[in-house]
């Protein structure tokens, strides 16, 4: 960005009076790029297109706003409910009655399913979930894998060792201001590892409240994996939750635990359920459901009638379009890309995740620098990338092609700069962050 730019102003303002410029760690622009050479802020989006503040087009094929919006952004019959949500009065001392619709369209899909409750956010969400399970069992473990947000109860499983959460999905988060007394409270496993199961389950089964976990993400679980597990938490009274804030919507109308075939006691949504307008909700069993009375879970903008009036218009929208079909194939041509691309330029790439939800690692010992450069050259094409890409219902075959083409060019400078130069010396910045552990602190300067 140029330095008289507005981006850039603003960029400079808000490193000194926002700690970490955005507000969700994905969004910090030095995750991209750093030193400015990120656009950072939008000033519009629709469908896959975001514009920058200079009004530059760019095609988004990153993680879409991490997930939230699988119909596109500024989805028109989505737009169209908040909007009439908004002016019939978003809030109000009674309760909208979207609630009520919204919950029946729920636990029609979930048939196993006999209450419903609706917050905003995934991490809130989760933590109503934590309590909820606590307090039916009588009992305080919880084992997990996956990310589940930034609340006490997750964060506290790095107290023992910073490590624990390293082969989860973000490395190196820092358990600061948790208290030390949750140490040994929640403890983790690896994704189908049988052997990590196994291990904790030994350890942990005694007084553990609930097994958390994301059904599929960085790929399906292995046969029979989500069947042992429901098997060992009824055998041993303990709740199996689902966190399908990332994976619902992707590759069916709701949870992926459908299309797998396996009821938990409870599953929570998110991020797209309401395609981008903040909306999540906690299904559960009804038995167990009865117990947000017993303890205190309640919230005034858990009230507000944007959420479900949109989550309406989404659910209806999706199943009449058959979104999945079209996330699907987008991903797997995305993954095709990927996999024809480093073919041709003689790069070894790794590529996983649900089609929906794609990644790829290039196979080299300046992995961080050499995403770094690819996000780089594929922002001269206009495209804001990462080494993952959520597909969208608007990535469409012209997009696609666009982005294919910038593909195989980027890849195959990498390949020669790998072979022939110092990637490093490519970059028009440093390396951009990885994790959470290595940020840039502008605030403190
Ligand atoms: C599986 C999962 N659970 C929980 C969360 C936390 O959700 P939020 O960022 O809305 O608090 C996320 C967010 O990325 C997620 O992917």
């Amino acid at each position: 960005m140029k330095k008289k730019s507005q981006t850039y102003k603003l960029l400079k303002t808000a490193q000194k009076i926002i700690p970490g410029v955005a507000q969700l760690l994905g969004k910090r622009p030095d995750m991209y790029l750093k030193d400015n050479n990120w656009p950072t802020y939008y000033s519009k989006a629709k469908g896959i297109n975001i514009w920058g503040l200079d009004k530059k087009k760019y095609y988004d094929f990153s993680m879409m706003s991490a997930g939230t919006s699988v119909l596109g952004y500024a989805d028109k019959d989505v737009n169209k409910a908040s909007v009439k949500a908004i002016n019939t009065g978003s809030i109000s001392t009674l309760n909208p009655p979207e609630d009520v619709e919204l919950a029946k369209i729920l636990l029609k899909d979930h048939k196993w399913a006999g209450g419903v409750r609706f917050a905003r956010c995934g991490g809130e969400s989760m933590a109503i979930v934590v309590r909820l399970a606590r307090a039916y069992t009588g009992r305080e473990k919880i084992l997990f894998c996956g990310y589940h947000g930034w609340h006490d109860w997750y964060l506290a499983a790095n107290i023992k060792s910073k490590k624990n959460l390293d082969f989860q999905l973000l490395p190196g988060l820092e358990p600061l201001g948790v208290p030390k007394s949750l140490k040994d409270t929640i403890i983790p496993f690896r994704f189908n590892n049988w052997a990590d199961l196994k291990n904790v389950i030994k350890k942990n089964i005694k007084n553990c409240a609930a097994v958390i976990m994301e059904p599929c993400r960085e790929g399906l679980p292995e046969k029979n994996y989500l069947k042992e597990i429901k098997k060992i938490t009824k055998k041993n009274g303990c709740l199996l939750i689902f966190d399908e804030i990332t994976s619902g919507w992707r590759l069916n109308s709701g949870g992926a635990h459908k299309l797998l075939n396996i009821d938990p006691d409870i599953v929570v949504y998110g991020k797209t359920i309401a395609n981008g307008i903040p909306m999540s909700a906690i299904i559960g069993k009804k038995s167990i459901m009865s117990y947000v009375l017993k303890t205190f879970v309640s919230s005034v903008f858990w009230t507000e009638k944007i959420g479900p009036a949109s989550a309406i218009a989404f659910i209806k929208k999706y199943k009449k379009l058959k979104v999945q079909k079209k996330l699907k194939s987008v991903g797997f041509e995305v993954k095709k890309i990927w996999k024809e691309a480093a073919k041709e330029a003689n790069l070894d790439v790794e590529i996983s995740g649900i089609d929906p939800l794609a990644s790829f690692k290039i196979k080299s010992k300046n992995w961080p620098a050499v995403l770094t450069f690819f996000i780089q050259e594929m922002l001269k094409y206009n495209i804001l990338t990462t080494d993952k890409c959520y597909a969208n219902y608007k990535h469409d075959q012209k997009s696609l092609k666009i982005y294919r083409k910038a593909c195989f060019k980027v890849f195959k400078k990498i390949s020669y700069i790998e072979k022939s130069g110092n990637i490093l010396e490519k970059l028009n910045g440093p390396v951009k962050e990885m994790g959470f552990n290595r940020l840039t602190n502008h605030y403190n300067e």
